[in-house]
């Protein structure tokens, strides 16, 4: 590595978040490590959600499975959007679980389980009320006759996703729930064998719903240790986070009060004082919603960010404090007694969690905490 920036991910902190939500939830853990383990690194987060307990892996696209496959990770993997037809025999091949709501796959997927004679096990989305994909509820019965009648497949999996489960109001929720036991019940009484794993918690419905919970959860941003809304506190359910992006001082200087610096000369220094230069910026994943308005850990204390975020440079302003190039800069995560938190940035850039640390760009390699 020459350059000092990177993310340090504390496998640790994963294996404990997963061993929290199993205990927390009673449930088995389907641990989600989509989008590249949200910006964590999949392979290594999916290694350590396993070490912690989780049982099942979950991604987005097939392409995420098989990277896991590569990797040599066996456990059971769900793909939670239906793949195209064309992707069946691979995913049949590589062992991934393919969830399914439209009658093409679940053809496709019949005629390779009869083939091989053996059944292909997947797991049937139906939607309750998030609108996106899955089976919705005038398609029930066609797709449970379906179901039962396709002896290349086995339903081993029953799931649906929650829209408003990290909010206070619990309406949709409790009517998604009710809709999920509806389609449970219809499945028994159209003679499809019971599922072994129904599913229906992310990690809000997990961490606030007892009753989404099931037989297995589906956490992704809260095995990160970080909450799925500005009011749902990760840290109060014992879920800490795993990542920190650290850096170190590229320039320093001292400047005169009212020297202006950075694009637009948006910020001016208060007084005579020492100025830091960061090698990295909005292509590394830093909202440049935070010009003027972050804060960066140098020497354990938190200082603001002078003007605006650049490209690959971000100014500091640090007061009396001199500062040196090659020192420890930390933008989020712990530096001594100091945290900048995830959520933070998040309501600065006025966005959620989730898109602050999937922005975190290839640019930024993933190293294991403290190897450095
Ligand atoms: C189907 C499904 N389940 C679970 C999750 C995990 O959600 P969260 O990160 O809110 O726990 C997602 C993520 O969007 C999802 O799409």
């Amino acid at each position: 590595m020459i350059r000092p920036t990177r993310i340090e991910v504390d496998a640790a902190a994963i294996c404990h978040n997963a061993a929290r939500l199993r205990e927390l939830s009673g449930a088995e853990v389907c641990a989600v490590v989509k989008a590249d383990g949200y910006g964590h690194g999949a392979v290594e987060v999916a290694r350590a959600a396993l070490a912690g307990g989780a049982t099942w892996l979950a991604v987005a696209l097939v392409e995420e499975g098989l990277a896991l496959r590569a990797a040599g990770v066996d456990a059971p993997v769900l793909v939670l959007a239906e793949p195209p037809v064309a992707a069946a025999a691979t995913m049949v091949a590589q062992a991934l679980t393919p969830t399914v709501y439209r009658p093409p796959l679940l053809a496709a997927l019949d005629a390779l389980g009869r083939e091989r004679g053996e059944p292909v096990a997947v797991h049937l989305k139906v939607d309750t009320g998030m609108g996106r994909v899955g089976v919705p509820e005038p398609d029930w019965d066609a797709v449970l006759r379906q179901a039962v009648a396709a002896e290349g497949v086995r339903v081993e999996g029953v799931f649906t996703h929650l829209a408003r489960a990290d909010e206070p109001d619990q309406d949709t929720t409790r009517q998604q729930l009710a809709g999920f036991d509806r389609f449970l019940a219809r499945a028994a009484r159209a003679g499809l064998p019971a599922p072994k794993w129904r599913h229906t918690a992310n990690s809000a419905g997990t961490l606030l719903h007892a009753d989404a919970r099931y037989d297995l959860v589906r956490p992704g941003i809260a095995l990160y240790g970080l909450s799925p809304a500005q009011d749902v506190d990760a840290a109060a359910f014992g879920l800490r986070p795993a990542l920190r992006l650290v850096t170190e001082v590229s320039f320093a200087k001292r400047v005169t009060a009212g020297t202006s610096v950075s694009y637009g000369h948006r910020w001016s220094a208060p007084a005579d004082g020492w100025l830091a230069t960061l090698p990295l910026g909005y292509a590394d994943g830093v909202p440049r919603a935070l010009t003027n308005f972050g804060e960066a850990l140098i020497h354990g204390r938190r200082r603001p960010f002078a003007g605006t975020v650049c490209m690959d440079q971000i100014l500091v302003w640090c007061g009396d404090d001199p500062v040196e190039v090659g020192d420890e800069v930390v933008l989020l995560g712990r530096q001594g007694d100091q945290r900048v938190r995830v959520e933070e940035w998040a309501a600065h850039a006025d966005t959620i969690t989730y898109e602050i640390v999937t922005q975190l760009t290839a640019r930024l390699p993933r190293t294991p905490a403290g190897q450095r």
